[in-house]
Protein backbone atom coordinates (compact mmCIF):
# COMPACT_ATOMS: atom_id res chain seq x y z
CA UNK A 1 0.00 0.00 0.00
CA UNK A 2 3.09 2.15 0.17
CA UNK A 3 2.53 5.58 -1.50
CA UNK A 4 -0.32 3.95 -3.66
CA UNK A 5 -3.05 6.60 -4.60
CA UNK A 6 -6.67 6.01 -3.27
CA UNK A 7 -9.59 7.23 -3.84
CA UNK A 8 -12.28 7.10 -0.65
CA UNK A 9 -15.96 8.12 -1.56
CA UNK A 10 -18.05 8.55 1.60
CA UNK A 11 -15.17 9.35 3.51
CA UNK A 12 -16.15 11.80 6.34
CA UNK A 13 -17.37 8.56 8.76
CA UNK A 14 -18.45 5.59 8.99
CA UNK A 15 -16.34 2.71 7.09
CA UNK A 16 -15.39 5.30 4.71
CA UNK A 17 -13.00 7.26 7.49
CA UNK A 18 -11.98 3.92 8.76
CA UNK A 19 -10.43 2.70 5.67
CA UNK A 20 -9.06 5.93 5.12
CA UNK A 21 -7.39 5.76 8.52
CA UNK A 22 -5.81 1.96 7.63
CA UNK A 23 -5.14 3.21 4.35
CA UNK A 24 -2.94 5.88 5.52
CA UNK A 25 -1.87 4.06 8.50
CA UNK A 26 0.35 1.43 5.29
CA UNK A 27 1.14 4.31 3.26
CA UNK A 28 -1.23 5.67 0.98
CA UNK A 29 -1.74 8.68 -0.42
CA UNK A 30 -5.63 9.31 -0.01
CA UNK A 31 -8.19 11.49 -2.07
CA UNK A 32 -11.20 11.94 -0.14
CA UNK A 33 -14.57 12.66 -1.06
CA UNK A 34 -17.68 13.09 0.29
CA UNK A 35 -21.20 15.16 0.21
CA UNK A 36 -20.67 16.64 3.56
CA UNK A 37 -18.12 19.22 3.31
CA UNK A 38 -17.64 19.98 7.32
CA UNK A 39 -17.16 16.42 8.26
CA UNK A 40 -14.86 15.99 5.45
CA UNK A 41 -12.51 18.20 7.06
CA UNK A 42 -12.52 17.18 10.07
CA UNK A 43 -12.27 12.96 8.96
CA UNK A 44 -9.04 14.91 6.95
CA UNK A 45 -7.71 16.59 10.11
CA UNK A 46 -8.65 13.20 12.16
CA UNK A 47 -6.19 11.32 9.70
CA UNK A 48 -3.57 13.77 9.37
CA UNK A 49 -3.13 14.28 13.39
CA UNK A 50 -3.06 10.67 13.70
CA UNK A 51 -0.62 10.10 10.54
CA UNK A 52 1.33 13.42 9.85
CA UNK A 53 3.49 12.39 6.94
CA UNK A 54 -0.09 11.20 5.09
CA UNK A 55 -0.93 12.72 1.95
CA UNK A 56 -4.56 13.79 2.35
CA UNK A 57 -6.47 15.92 -0.62
CA UNK A 58 -10.14 16.35 -0.21
CA UNK A 59 -13.05 16.72 -3.34
CA UNK A 60 -16.63 17.76 -1.65
CA UNK A 61 -18.90 15.57 -4.23
CA UNK A 62 -22.38 14.24 -4.57
CA UNK A 63 -21.51 10.78 -5.98
CA UNK A 64 -25.08 10.78 -7.74
CA UNK A 65 -23.86 13.95 -9.86
CA UNK A 66 -21.86 12.45 -13.04
CA UNK A 67 -20.20 16.18 -12.89
CA UNK A 68 -18.41 15.71 -9.50
CA UNK A 69 -17.72 12.19 -9.95
CA UNK A 70 -15.68 13.53 -12.88
CA UNK A 71 -14.65 16.38 -11.03
CA UNK A 72 -12.63 14.44 -8.42
CA UNK A 73 -11.20 11.95 -10.44
CA UNK A 74 -9.90 14.56 -12.33
CA UNK A 75 -8.54 16.19 -9.13
CA UNK A 76 -6.84 12.50 -8.27
CA UNK A 77 -5.23 12.52 -11.30
CA UNK A 78 -4.03 16.41 -11.54
CA UNK A 79 -2.54 15.57 -7.25
CA UNK A 80 -1.26 12.03 -7.67
CA UNK A 81 -0.59 11.62 -11.12
CA UNK A 82 -2.57 8.12 -11.19
CA UNK A 83 -4.97 6.33 -9.25
CA UNK A 84 -3.99 2.70 -7.89
CA UNK A 85 -7.28 1.96 -5.74
CA UNK A 86 -11.01 3.52 -5.85
CA UNK A 87 -12.63 2.50 -2.41
CA UNK A 88 -16.58 2.91 -4.00
CA UNK A 89 -17.70 3.19 -0.31
CA UNK A 90 -20.29 5.89 -0.27
CA UNK A 91 -24.10 5.17 0.20
CA UNK A 92 -27.23 5.26 2.01
CA UNK A 93 -29.94 2.77 3.54
CA UNK A 94 -33.11 5.23 2.38
CA UNK A 95 -35.63 4.93 4.51
CA UNK A 96 -37.63 1.54 5.50
CA UNK A 97 -40.83 0.79 4.07
CA UNK A 98 -42.82 -2.37 2.75
CA UNK A 99 -42.49 -2.58 -1.11
CA UNK A 100 -45.74 -1.11 -1.65
CA UNK A 101 -45.74 1.59 -0.18
CA UNK A 102 -42.08 2.85 -0.42
CA UNK A 103 -41.68 6.70 -1.32
CA UNK A 104 -40.39 6.42 -4.85
CA UNK A 105 -38.51 9.59 -4.64
CA UNK A 106 -36.61 7.74 -1.74
CA UNK A 107 -36.94 4.91 -4.04
CA UNK A 108 -35.08 7.15 -6.86
CA UNK A 109 -32.42 8.78 -4.59
CA UNK A 110 -30.87 5.37 -3.86
CA UNK A 111 -30.67 3.80 -7.00
CA UNK A 112 -28.75 7.52 -8.25
CA UNK A 113 -26.59 7.30 -5.22
CA UNK A 114 -26.23 3.60 -4.29
CA UNK A 115 -26.18 2.80 -8.02
CA UNK A 116 -25.05 5.07 -10.53
CA UNK A 117 -22.68 6.78 -7.81
CA UNK A 118 -20.83 3.61 -8.03
CA UNK A 119 -21.34 3.41 -12.01
CA UNK A 120 -19.49 6.78 -12.76
CA UNK A 121 -16.71 6.12 -10.92
CA UNK A 122 -16.01 2.67 -12.51
CA UNK A 123 -16.56 4.92 -15.77
CA UNK A 124 -14.21 7.63 -14.76
CA UNK A 125 -11.47 5.98 -12.90
CA UNK A 126 -11.36 2.27 -15.12
CA UNK A 127 -9.88 4.09 -18.37
CA UNK A 128 -7.10 5.28 -16.07
CA UNK A 129 -6.42 2.43 -14.39
CA UNK A 130 -6.08 1.25 -18.26
CA UNK A 131 -3.73 2.79 -18.81
CA UNK A 132 -1.63 2.50 -16.35
CA UNK A 133 -1.90 -1.64 -16.69
CA UNK A 134 -2.80 -1.39 -13.00
CA UNK A 135 -5.79 -0.96 -10.80
CA UNK A 136 -7.83 -2.40 -7.89
CA UNK A 137 -11.44 -1.27 -7.05
CA UNK A 138 -13.46 -2.14 -3.75
CA UNK A 139 -17.40 -1.47 -4.37
CA UNK A 140 -19.31 -1.31 -1.16
CA UNK A 141 -22.48 -3.92 -1.57
CA UNK A 142 -24.48 -5.53 1.44
CA UNK A 143 -25.92 -8.25 3.01
CA UNK A 144 -28.68 -6.66 1.80
CA UNK A 145 -27.07 -7.37 -1.90
CA UNK A 146 -26.66 -11.08 -1.19
CA UNK A 147 -29.59 -11.61 0.68
CA UNK A 148 -33.45 -10.06 1.04
CA UNK A 149 -33.72 -7.41 3.69
CA UNK A 150 -37.57 -6.55 5.04
CA UNK A 151 -38.78 -3.55 4.45
CA UNK A 152 -35.59 -2.62 2.35
CA UNK A 153 -36.62 -2.71 -1.14
CA UNK A 154 -34.67 -0.08 -2.93
CA UNK A 155 -31.47 -0.40 -0.93
CA UNK A 156 -31.64 -4.39 -1.90
CA UNK A 157 -32.30 -3.99 -5.63
CA UNK A 158 -29.08 -1.26 -5.53
CA UNK A 159 -26.41 -3.53 -3.40
CA UNK A 160 -27.81 -6.14 -5.56
CA UNK A 161 -26.83 -3.83 -8.43
CA UNK A 162 -23.54 -3.03 -7.19
CA UNK A 163 -22.47 -6.95 -6.91
CA UNK A 164 -23.69 -7.53 -10.36
CA UNK A 165 -21.43 -4.66 -11.93
CA UNK A 166 -18.31 -5.61 -9.90
CA UNK A 167 -18.49 -8.96 -12.08
CA UNK A 168 -18.88 -7.35 -15.06
CA UNK A 169 -15.88 -4.71 -14.10
CA UNK A 170 -13.84 -7.69 -13.49
CA UNK A 171 -14.47 -9.80 -16.48
CA UNK A 172 -14.37 -6.93 -18.71
CA UNK A 173 -11.15 -5.11 -16.98
CA UNK A 174 -9.23 -7.93 -15.52
CA UNK A 175 -6.92 -8.00 -18.42
CA UNK A 176 -5.66 -4.55 -18.01
CA UNK A 177 -4.65 -5.61 -14.38
CA UNK A 178 -7.41 -4.23 -12.86
CA UNK A 179 -9.10 -6.38 -10.18
CA UNK A 180 -12.53 -5.21 -8.77
CA UNK A 181 -14.40 -6.83 -6.14
CA UNK A 182 -17.27 -6.22 -3.54
CA UNK A 183 -17.90 -6.80 -0.04
CA UNK A 184 -20.96 -7.46 1.80
CA UNK A 185 -20.95 -5.96 5.00
CA UNK A 186 -23.46 -7.08 7.59
CA UNK A 187 -24.44 -5.24 10.37
CA UNK A 188 -21.18 -2.94 10.75
CA UNK A 189 -21.58 -0.37 14.38
CA UNK A 190 -21.42 3.07 12.15
CA UNK A 191 -23.81 6.27 12.15
CA UNK A 192 -25.79 4.48 9.45
CA UNK A 193 -26.35 1.74 11.52
CA UNK A 194 -26.66 3.67 14.30
CA UNK A 195 -29.53 5.56 12.55
CA UNK A 196 -31.29 2.26 11.61
CA UNK A 197 -31.84 0.79 15.28
CA UNK A 198 -33.43 4.10 15.95
CA UNK A 199 -35.74 3.87 12.95
CA UNK A 200 -36.52 -0.16 14.71
CA UNK A 201 -36.96 0.95 18.29
CA UNK A 202 -37.05 4.74 18.38
CA UNK A 203 -38.06 4.21 22.06
CA UNK A 204 -35.02 2.52 22.88
CA UNK A 205 -32.51 1.98 19.74
CA UNK A 206 -29.73 -0.02 22.29
CA UNK A 207 -32.35 -2.47 23.05
CA UNK A 208 -32.53 -2.80 19.23
CA UNK A 209 -28.76 -3.38 18.80
CA UNK A 210 -28.35 -5.73 21.48
CA UNK A 211 -31.03 -8.00 20.71
CA UNK A 212 -29.92 -8.11 16.67
CA UNK A 213 -26.21 -9.15 18.05
CA UNK A 214 -27.83 -11.61 19.59
CA UNK A 215 -28.85 -13.20 16.24
CA UNK A 216 -25.27 -13.07 14.86
CA UNK A 217 -23.10 -16.46 15.26
CA UNK A 218 -20.47 -14.15 17.02
CA UNK A 219 -23.32 -12.37 19.21
CA UNK A 220 -21.87 -9.13 18.16
CA UNK A 221 -21.81 -6.23 15.53
CA UNK A 222 -19.38 -6.01 13.09
CA UNK A 223 -16.40 -2.57 13.64
CA UNK A 224 -15.58 -0.46 11.13
CA UNK A 225 -12.00 -1.46 11.12
CA UNK A 226 -12.83 -5.30 11.15
CA UNK A 227 -13.83 -4.05 7.73
CA UNK A 228 -11.31 -1.40 6.62
CA UNK A 229 -8.44 -4.24 6.87
CA UNK A 230 -10.22 -6.49 4.66
CA UNK A 231 -10.10 -3.33 1.99
CA UNK A 232 -6.67 -2.42 2.83
CA UNK A 233 -5.99 -5.88 1.84
CA UNK A 234 -8.05 -6.02 -2.05
CA UNK A 235 -6.73 -2.84 -2.57
CA UNK A 236 -3.33 -3.48 -2.39
CA UNK A 237 -0.92 -5.62 -4.49
CA UNK A 238 -1.25 -8.76 -1.58
CA UNK A 239 -4.11 -9.10 -3.32
CA UNK A 240 -2.86 -10.40 -6.61
CA UNK A 241 -6.06 -13.05 -8.10
CA UNK A 242 -9.29 -12.26 -6.06
CA UNK A 243 -11.52 -10.48 -8.74
CA UNK A 244 -15.32 -10.39 -9.49
CA UNK A 245 -16.10 -11.62 -6.13
CA UNK A 246 -18.88 -10.24 -3.74
CA UNK A 247 -16.91 -11.10 0.02
CA UNK A 248 -19.49 -11.04 3.13
CA UNK A 249 -17.71 -9.69 5.95
CA UNK A 250 -20.83 -10.61 8.48
CA UNK A 251 -19.68 -13.07 11.40
CA UNK A 252 -21.14 -14.93 9.33
CA UNK A 253 -24.79 -14.60 9.34
CA UNK A 254 -25.42 -14.89 5.72
CA UNK A 255 -24.84 -18.23 6.24
CA UNK A 256 -28.15 -18.66 8.68
CA UNK A 257 -31.24 -20.65 8.26
CA UNK A 258 -33.37 -20.41 11.38
CA UNK A 259 -31.99 -19.77 15.21
CA UNK A 260 -28.17 -19.93 16.19
N1 LIG B 1 -22.55 -0.01 8.36
C1 LIG B 1 -23.01 -1.15 7.92
O1 LIG B 1 -23.35 -2.05 8.69
C2 LIG B 1 -23.12 -1.43 6.46
C3 LIG B 1 -23.56 -2.68 6.07
C4 LIG B 1 -23.63 -2.97 4.72
C5 LIG B 1 -23.26 -2.02 3.80
N2 LIG B 1 -22.86 -0.80 4.22
C6 LIG B 1 -22.49 0.16 3.19
O2 LIG B 1 -21.26 0.76 3.51
C7 LIG B 1 -21.21 2.08 2.96
C8 LIG B 1 -20.84 3.05 4.06
O3 LIG B 1 -21.82 2.94 5.07
P1 LIG B 1 -21.63 3.54 6.53
O4 LIG B 1 -22.32 2.60 7.45
O5 LIG B 1 -20.22 3.90 6.75
O6 LIG B 1 -22.55 4.83 6.36
P2 LIG B 1 -22.48 6.27 7.04
O7 LIG B 1 -23.80 6.89 6.81
O8 LIG B 1 -21.97 6.13 8.43
O9 LIG B 1 -21.36 7.00 6.16
C9 LIG B 1 -21.59 7.18 4.78
C10 LIG B 1 -20.80 8.37 4.27
O10 LIG B 1 -21.11 8.53 2.88
C11 LIG B 1 -21.43 9.88 2.62
N3 LIG B 1 -22.36 9.93 1.50
C12 LIG B 1 -23.61 9.44 1.43
N4 LIG B 1 -24.17 9.74 0.25
C13 LIG B 1 -23.25 10.43 -0.45
C14 LIG B 1 -23.24 11.05 -1.74
N5 LIG B 1 -24.31 11.01 -2.53
N6 LIG B 1 -22.12 11.67 -2.15
C15 LIG B 1 -21.05 11.76 -1.34
N7 LIG B 1 -21.00 11.23 -0.10
C16 LIG B 1 -22.10 10.58 0.34
C17 LIG B 1 -22.04 10.39 3.92
O11 LIG B 1 -21.97 11.82 4.01
C18 LIG B 1 -21.18 9.68 4.96
O12 LIG B 1 -20.01 10.40 5.27
C19 LIG B 1 -22.58 2.33 2.33
O13 LIG B 1 -22.51 2.06 0.94
C20 LIG B 1 -23.46 1.31 3.01
O14 LIG B 1 -24.57 0.95 2.25
C21 LIG B 1 -22.78 -0.47 5.52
Amino acid sequence: MKNKVIIVTGAAMGLGLAAAEELAANGAKLLLVDYNGEALQQAKQQIQANFPSAAVETYVADVAKEEDVKGYVELAKETFGRIDGLYNNAGIEGRQAPLVTYDLDVFKRVIDINLMGVYYAMRYVIPVMQEQGYGRIVNVASVGGIRGVVNQTAYVATKHAVSGMTKNAAIEYGKYGILTNAIAPGAILTPMVAEAFKQVNPADPKAAEAEYAQRNPTRALGQPQDVAKLVNFLLSDANGYVNGQTIAIDGGESNLYGNS
